[in-house]
């Protein structure tokens, strides 16, 4: 779908169809032009209660021969008080979804101006807010789909904007937005994918293809290469399936000096079955999204390289499948990492932080000014926060703020844990330095402060999206399946990086 611009009235745009937001007890006011073209045809909706502007209301009208356009969409935006970017973000998504039903291959889309919207959210904002919905919600995932869904495809969106005036801002907020969101959907496509379909070889591929494309630096360590390096926790998560692991390493800037190092680092289990200490069969087909964090990095870099964030930023993914074999890994193993530090596996199924607390200790290697990591590391965290707040635990104060902040221009947002030394305790093994579960009490936490013993001495924030990295019933920008989280919020964050 391409998405262009036109300057003027909405009333005179020829097109299949054009979409209007209305609030609820607003009127028509906003666009009376439109509602006097068409003799009072909205109004009159309006006034015998057949349309109340409520948020999910969505009414199509023929529009009247005379309209160069075929058909009006009339779209609730609920209250205007409480209207935000994020019900902007929903309510293009909503428009463009709403066409695709019916068949529409181009339409046009109203921005009016005044937008009642905070001031900071500005006209850029609003352009990129579009945009993300527009792209966001219309996502399919259908590689799978012997027959494609190809008939119902939008070929064309039309911004129609009143004025010139913000016009220059809007676009660059559209050119940005598009960005994000096509990044998000090839984060999606990939955790969507089945696990025989993104093997760590494959994912290793795929990321060596979308670096090509976009100019990043790329590089897949083989076992042989990890041996070497001794990551005993990535090894031996890997040594239950006949699939090596692989390490990823994606590099943007690589070679520029005298800026900010960022490393992103994301867990990429492409299947967790548990290994030894196996997960009950109900649900498991769903464990092919333990990839969600490395995912969300590939995304972030794709996006970070278009946007030409002027910061070096890493992403390190440590892939690798967690299955149970004659040659697995079993509890009661006792593992070196790549740092020296021992550690007692008490639980093959909390293989995330295996594989994280060797990409942590490799990280430093490139004296980064700040670490993120992202994974699907517990099932706790979904009991804890449900699927609307990431969680975030992290040693520096400004990084946490930075994400923070970018979590709720993302509304990916994040609600932080406590990492206090007490949690330290429940993670102490009677025979090694540490073990890798430390019972049911926060177990969030738990896991976070294990990954925080192999990144001492450096900003770092570790982010559970666990709750977050899978849409289970289906939302307006987000539909069922792989949410792509984790992508607009570090995008955001880069470009907001001060
Ligand atoms: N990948 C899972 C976490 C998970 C569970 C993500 C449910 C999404 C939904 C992780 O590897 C895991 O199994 N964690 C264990 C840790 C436990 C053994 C300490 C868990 O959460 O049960
Ligand atoms: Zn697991
Ligand atoms: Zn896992």
């Amino acid at each position: 779908m391409k998405i262009v611009f036109k300057t003027g009235r909405i009333e005179g745009i020829k097109t299949d169809a054009i979409a209007i937001g209305l609030f609820e007890k607003e009127g028509v006011d906003r666009y009376k032009g439109l509602d006097k073209a068409i003799d009072g045809l909205i109004s009159n909706l309006i006034k015998k209660g057949n349309f109340k502007g409520k948020a999910d209301e969505a009414l199509f009208l023929i529009a009247p021969a005379k309209l160069p356009a075929k058909r009006i969409l009339l779209l609730g935006l609920g209250e205007k008080e409480k209207f935000t970017i994020d019900k902007l973000r929903q309510g293009a998504a909503k428009a463009g979804q709403e066409m695709r039903a019916k068949g529409i291959k181009s339409f046009a889309l109203s921005l009016p101006s005044p937008t009642p919207l905070p001031q900071a959210d500005g006209a850029r904002r609003k352009g990129q807010a579009v945009a993300e919905g527009l792209i966001l919600g219309l996502y399919q995932f259908d590689e799978y789909k012997t027959e494609k869904k190809n008939g119902k495809k939008i070929n064309e969106a039309v911004i129609v904007l009143e004025k010139k005036t913000a016009e220059k801002d809007i676009k660059k907020g559209v050119e940005i937005g598009t960005i994000l969101a096509e990044s998000a959907n090839f984060t999606r496509d990939l955790v969507n994918r089945p696990s025989n379909d993104k093997t760590p070889i494959m994912l290793a591929d795929e990321a060596r293809r979308m670096a090509k494309r976009f100019g990043l630096s790329c590089k897949a360590l083989d076992e042989k290469e990890i041996r070497k390096l001794k990551m005993g926790g990535l090894i031996g998560v890997s040594k239950g399936s006949k699939e090596p692991p692989r390490f990823i390493i994606l590099e943007h800037n690589k070679n520029k000096k005298g800026i900010d190092t960022i490393v992103i680092v994301g867990k990429a289990i492409t299947f967790d079955s548990g290994g030894i200490s196996i997960k009950p069969s109900e649900n498991m087909e769903k464990m092919k999204y333990d990839m969600s964090g490395g995912a969300a990095v590939m995304g972030a870099m794709m996006a970070a390289a278009q946007l030409k964030i002027p910061l070096r930023i890493i992403g390190l993914i440590p892939a690798s499948e967690n299955l149970p074999s004659g040659t697995a890994q079993k509890p009661g193993d006792v593992v070196r990492m790549m740092d020296g530090k021992t550690v007692e596996i008490i639980s093959t199924d909390a293989e995330g932080r295996m594989i994280l607390g060797d990409a942590l200790s490799y990280s430093k290697k490139y004296k980064p000014d700040a670490v993120i990591d992202l994974a699907t590391l517990t099932g706790a965290c979904v009991i804890a926060l449900g699927n609307d707040a990431i969680g975030m635990m992290g040693t520096d104060d400004k990084l946490k703020e930075k994400v923070r902040r970018a979590g709720e221009l993302s509304y990916e947002r994040v609600w932080e844990l406590p990492l206090w030394d007490e949690y330290g305790e429940l993670i102490k093994s009677d025979i090694a330095d540490l073990k890798n579960v430390g019972g049911r009490p926060a177990g969030t936490i738990t896991g976070g402060y294990f990954l925080s013993r192999f990144i001492e001495g450096c900003p770092w924030v570790h982010l559970d999206i666990a709750g977050t990295a899978w849409e289970e019933k289906g939302r307006p920008y987000k539909p069922k399946g792989a949410a792509g989280v984790g992508v607009r919020l570090l995008s955001e964050l880069f470009l907001n990086y001060k």
